[in-house]
């Protein structure tokens, strides 16, 4: 079995140093130098998708993170509006579906139980289509959709979901530069948006492999968190469901409870719980948010709490706010809650170590839930 780990002490670490290959991967075939490539979701899609006026994203756990970043790129990049929510709440709630609704679920496994009830759901309720992003070929739910787009990210065994997220996010913005083609049709002419995308996506394996040579600088911060029984994570944008993600693998693998805010509800709730007893992780790259994001540390700090940064040269955040920063590749604004993914997955594994707990199969979890 060790020999599986590839001298990896976890395999949740090895998994981790695999996303630049399984990005890739899951890209290959699917982009060309400046474009997506047609019919990634098959023949029938084409006849689907132009139909598409808004989407429903259903999935579970970390898959419902990857649902949570792919609203944010639906609604700006593809301008449909889009709604994501947890299987096991969607499957008993009396959902109310508008026409020409694209279903979407999400999952490794393609067999959580309350992911497959939900689809099962769904294909009664009238939406125009059902479409899965999953891991396992042959998998139910890939048997019992109409269309799919698979993740290439090998078999994961860590139960702490790493590399089916990150290619989980990079199929979700596939899917999100196909429904902008397909809206797009009737203007023409060469997409700008959609080339810059995947220009960044092509450059992005290697700056995971910059974020990865991090490591040594985040297993040092990784110290000052072992102790703690709290964690707090704040983002804004597409860093909110990033810092959800974050807080749910310290929590996964560390047993310590972490809790994630968009950083704009700081004041209304969570500042009360900051002292030197309460780490706070920012993810903070250089976008529209970020100065907004700035002002809410200012209030943390102002609080005694210790704030670890996550941030790109241009953000400024730490000569400016004397606050402990690592320093991130810049990255496009789209692209970015992949990057900033890996730094917390690592953040995690190295608590977790230092704590001495089963890191590969934390108590009390399951890699796939069959059952409800
Ligand atoms: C379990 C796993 C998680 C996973 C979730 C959903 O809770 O421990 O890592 O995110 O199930 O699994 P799925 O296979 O549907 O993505």
């Amino acid at each position: 079995q060790a020999a599986d780990k590839q001298g990896y002490k976890h395999y949740m670490l090895k998994e981790i140093h695999e996303q630049p290959k399984v990005m890739q991967d899951t890209l290959e075939g699917r982009i060309s130098q400046t474009s997506v490539l047609p019919e990634i979701l098959g023949s029938q899609a084409s006849l689907i998708l132009p139909h598409v006026e808004q989407v429903h994203v259903i999935a579970c756990g970390t898959s419902f993170h990857a649902g949570m970043v792919a609203r944010y790129w639906i609604e700006k990049i593809a301008g449909l509006p889009c709604m994501v929510e947890v299987a096991s709440e969607y499957r008993y709630r009396d959902v109310v579906v508008p026409p020409n609704t694209l279903f979407v679920c999400i999952s490794q496994s393609g067999e959580t139980a309350d992911t497959l009830a939900a689809l099962r759901f769904a294909r009664q309720a009238g939406y125009l289509a059902t479409l899965a992003i999953c891991n396992v070929p042959g998998s139910s739910l890939i048997r019992e959709t109409d269309l799919a787009l698979m993740t290439r990210a090998g078999p994961e065994i860590g139960v702490a979901s790493t590399k089916a997220f990150t290619t989980q996010l990079i199929a979700l913005m596939l899917l999100t530069l196909v429904l902008r083609r397909v809206r797009q049709a009737a203007s023409r002419g060469q997409d700008t948006c959609e080339q810059r995308i995947v220009s960044a996506l092509h450059a992005l394996p290697d700056k995971i492999n910059r974020v990865l040579a991090l490591d040594e600088q985040i297993e040092a911060y990784a110290q000052s968190f072992a102790d703690k029984q709290h964690a707090l994570f704040l983002g804004r944008g597409t860093q909110y469901p990033i810092a959800m993600e974050g807080a749910l693998k310290l929590k996964e693998i560390s047993y310590i409870h972490a809790e994630a805010y968009p950083a704009g509800e700081l004041k209304h709730g969570p500042l009360a719980l900051v002292d030197k007893e309460m780490p706070v992780v920012a993810i903070a790259p250089h976008d529209d948010l970020l100065e907004k994001l700035k002002s809410n540390l200012q209030e943390v700090q102002a609080r005694g709490g210790q704030v670890l940064v996550f941030a790109d040269g241009a953000a400024r955040v730490g000569a400016e706010m004397g606050l402990a920063v690592l320093h991130m590749p810049e990255v496009i604004d789209e692209l970015a809650p992949i990057l900033y993914t890996l730094p917390l997955q690592l953040l995690a594994y190295h608590v977790a170590v230092l704590k001495g707990t089963d890191v590969d199969q934390p108590r009390n979890l399951a890699k796939s839930v069959t059952v409800e």
